[in-house]
């Protein structure tokens, strides 16, 4: 009786002490789980908050993109610019040229004058302007009349340039230096008026703008501090912005020193473009009510002085912080022909930086 007992006992202190180890069992592994299950938490708490930060710069990024450069950001965008265009704000004054008085006189003049000394005169004789910003110039019968004509008949054609590299500019279309011409394809020099011809009249207008006696003639008219600013770069770009294209008001990158824009209106230049394409220099006050504004980049704000759009004239100006200029939306089927010298101070120009995305300081800036 008592072996029988004893027996039982043992078997219940037996099943005692399998419970109890049971007990341990799963207190242990769900201590091991709790613990994994932390461990876990805070790899995945580090992945997701580094997750949020790539995502939130991305998006700051994006934001700070669209919101200091024009409409013309993204594609969606600027597929939205192509069928509704900004409405442009009121030009207060146009600037242009008084061409009627030019006579007889001005041809004798022509045929003696060697080209560039003919272009650096109408640069040494213009007026410095300093309103909206200091200084600009705006420049008149600026080439001999003959080689401006040969540069308009013979201006490369659309299919011979390339879009501009900034995301923003994707409606610009350009050609750095005459010189890369020669690297096009055979098939794409036929389909030049003349291509022999295109690269000879437009390699002397390059050897004229690109000279140091130029330069040194433009400097000095626009007063520029050359000691604190010296020339390490230059830009020859000849350019078409197409419809869609648009600029709003921007002072240009703080690299650049000086910017030079001549204008190459088509023959059957509509005379409503010729008030439209035209730069428009903006004073602090109007880039403030378009930079502040989102809403602002329906409209674009009032424009100080305009260039009017015509043969033979141009502009340049000293960028500064406050030398705010931009672009009203060019419409559908239009192209804006324009030739641009900047002068930097970096040995390398603003915009030919490769990689997905363009230096910060550029888009902040802009170019051109
Ligand atoms: C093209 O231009 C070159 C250089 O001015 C000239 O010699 C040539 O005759 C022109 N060709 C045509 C087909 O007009």
């Amino acid at each position: 009786m008592s072996t029988l007992m004893h027996q039982r006992h043992l078997l219940l202190l037996e099943k005692k002490h399998r419970r109890n180890e049971t007990t341990w069992f799963v207190t242990k592994s769900a201590l091991k789980k709790g613990e994994t299950r932390k461990k876990n938490f805070h790899v995945v708490r580090r992945r997701l908050l580094l997750c949020c930060l790539i995502l939130v710069t991305l998006v700051l990024y994006s934001r700070f993109y669209s919101s200091t450069k024009t409409t013309a950001t993204s594609p969606s965008k600027m597929q939205q610019t192509t069928t509704r265009r900004r409405r442009a704000g009121t030009v207060k004054e146009f600037v242009g040229c008084n061409d009627d008085k030019d006579g007889n006189e001005d041809d004798e003049d022509e045929k003696e004058m060697d080209a560039k000394d003919f272009v650096l005169r109408s640069i040494e004789t213009t007026r410095v302007r300093s309103k909206p910003f200091a200084s600009y110039v705006h420049l008149c019968r600026v080439f001999p009349r003959k080689l401006y004509r040969e540069m308009t008949e013979y201006f490369p054609p659309k299919e011979a340039l390339a879009p501009a590299k900034l995301t923003s500019h994707k409606l610009r279309y350009k050609i750095d230096r005459v010189g890369s011409l020669l690297d096009l394809p055979e098939a794409m020099k036929k389909t030049f008026k003349n291509f022999t011809k295109t690269v000879e009249v437009w390699s002397k207008a390059e050897e004229i703008l690109l000279s140091e006696r130029l330069r040194e003639t433009v400097f000095r008219k626009l007063e520029v501090d050359e000691v604190e600013k010296k020339t390490r770069s230059k830009d020859f770009r000849i350019q078409m912005d197409v419809g869609g294209f648009t600029l709003g008001p921007h002072p240009d990158s703080p690299k650049k020193i000086v910017t030079l824009m001549l204008y190459f209106p088509k023959e059957e230049e509509e005379e409503s473009n010729k008030k439209l394409f035209g730069t428009c220099l903006y004073t602090k006050e109007q880039y403030e009510t378009f930079a502040d504004n989102d809403e602002g980049k329906e409209v674009l704000p009032s424009c100080e002085k305009k260039f009017l759009f015509e043969p033979n004239t141009g502009y340049a100006f000293k960028v500064g912080e406050e030398s705010y200029h931009g672009v009203d939306d060019i419409p559908p089927r239009c192209e804006r022909r324009t030739l641009l010298i900047n002068w930097y101070s970096t040995s390398k120009p603003v915009g030919t930086q490769s990689g997905i995305f363009p230096n910060i300081w550029d888009i902040i800036r802009g170019d051109a």
